[in-house]
């Protein structure tokens, strides 16, 4: 087989591995076309999830259950280290979420924060990325600054760097929108913010990692967030925090807490039943990333992340042209689609899509969507500071897909979408 039919053929059997694919909590069918909200669990997450209720509660060094649990802190530390392409796993911490992990580390950098230093955020990012950089950082007395967005919804480059100077502290970036499906190209912009300023820069990449590789060497940056409700196991959030740049923190611990990282960044016991599933998960895509190409299957965590990522963006790369080239194909005067359109552009994106029914209030589109179709999809503002600031909109629809998806849940969904534009033209005869 060639690379590209065994790609096609295991994205086939993927699918089979997330019980809750076509039928919901109820029981029954439907199509969910919200993973940008939350991705479906895979079934080696749910499993592990179950039986780490059997663990020991307490990580020990003396009683087995007690190292058992141990274990299981210390190889999901690892593997978060391999997913992002950490050099080691005392620079991985674990947080109740994202927002969480960001919340805190803001607090832990709150002495960079003075009067005559600025810090900057961009309108592309969710409000977990924004939201404790201004808290704290107004709290210090430093500037906030905010890098703009293009006409086409794009990070305006020019814009962003034109705003750090020898003063800036810290630049906080999104890896992907979650609101648009943008992805940023992060390395070159790291470097550039690097050349003209000593500033930290935080990645957020929880839209990013359920569909490209993470590579924390390849983009530059000191800190670095995602979340494990996104890439199919639970709600858990992890941080990376390079070596170098821990040393300019100064996180909240209790005094009897270890002051070494990882343990310094960390609040109270870990969850083992969420340490568990995000282990259950990162299984799941070492396991697609052994399958996913001919040849010698490697064995080093690291290689098997990067060959499942850069075989879900490849099969995604491919829904994303498939879903912008229908909505061509619709050629509507209702329709609004917000961020990059152009097929041939559809590497710059995830399966993410914001779009607007004109005459149609969001939440009456997601209604009709669900009780004449039985699709999910989203409506809402999505946290995002580009629907919020940017659009000053209330909400918008978003549809958003994960690599469980295919071609016929495209088609699906427009079906779905011809029939209540039809329904909507008819009405207003
Ligand atoms: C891009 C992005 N950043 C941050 C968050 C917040 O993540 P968490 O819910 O783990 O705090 C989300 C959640 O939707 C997101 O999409």
């Amino acid at each position: 087989m060639t690379d590209p039919d065994i790609i096609l053929s295991l994205f086939s059997r993927l699918r089979g591995r997330f019980p809750a694919l076509e039928i919901d909590s109820s029981g029954q069918k439907r199509l969910y076309l919200n993973s940008g909200a939350g991705s479906l669990m895979v079934d080696s997450s749910i499993r592990a999830m179950t039986e780490a209720g059997q663990l020991n509660p307490m990580p020990g060094q003396i009683a087995s259950p007690e190292i058992a649990t141990a274990d299981l802190h210390k190889t999901v530390r690892q593997l978060a280290a391999d997913f992002t392409g950490a050099r080691r796993p005392e620079e991985i911490s674990f947080h109740f979420s994202t927002t969480g992990a960001l919340f805190n580390l803001a607090f832990a950098l709150r002495k960079l924060f003075q009067p005559g230093k600025n810090l900057l955020v961009t309108d592309l990012d969710h409000f977990a990325n924004i939201t404790p950089w201004e808290t704290i950082g107004r709290a210090g007395g430093a500037e906030i600054r905010t890098a703009r967005l293009t006409s086409e919804l794009t990070l305006d480059l020019k814009d962003l760097l034109s705003k750090v100077d020898s003063n800036t502290v810290l630049v906080a970036l999104t890896g992907a929108s979650n609101a648009l499906g943008t992805i940023l190209p992060l390395a070159d912009i790291i470097s550039e913010i690097k050349r003209k300023s000593r500033a930290l820069v935080v990645v957020d990449a929880v839209h990013l990692a359920p569909h490209a590789p993470l590579d924390v060497q390849e983009f530059g940056c000191d800190f670095l967030a995602f979340s494990g409700y996104k890439i199919f196991g639970p709600m858990i959030g992890v941080l990376y925090s390079r070596t170098e740049a821990q040393k300019l923190a100064s996180p909240y611990r209790v005094e009897t807490n270890r002051p070494e990282p990882p343990y310094c960044w960390e609040q109270g016991m870990l969850p083992n039943q969420l340490l568990a599933g995000l282990k259950g998960a990162f299984d799941y895509l070492m396991d697609a990333g052994s399958q996913a190409k001919s040849g010698d299957t490697p064995t080093y965590p690291r290689k098997l992340f990067l060959r499942a990522m850069e075989s879900i963006k490849k099969y995604e790369l491919e829904l994303s042209q498939y879903f912008l080239e229908r909505w061509r194909r619709m050629d509507s005067p209702r329709l609004k689609l917000y961020g990059i359109s152009d097929p041939r552009r559809a590497l710059s994106r995830t399966p993410t899509f914001a779009l607007e029914i004109l005459g149609l209030k969001p939440a009456e589109v997601k209604r009709q969507f669900w009780e004449n179709h039985r699709i999910l999809i989203a409506d809402g503002n999505h946290y995002s500071a580009v629907v919020v600031r940017h659009l000053g909109k209330k909400d918008l629809n978003r549809v958003s897909l994960a690599h469980y998806d295919g071609p016929d849940s495209i088609d699906r969904f427009f079906d779905g979408l011809e029939h209540i534009i039809f329904k909507l033209n008819k009405s207003s005869l």
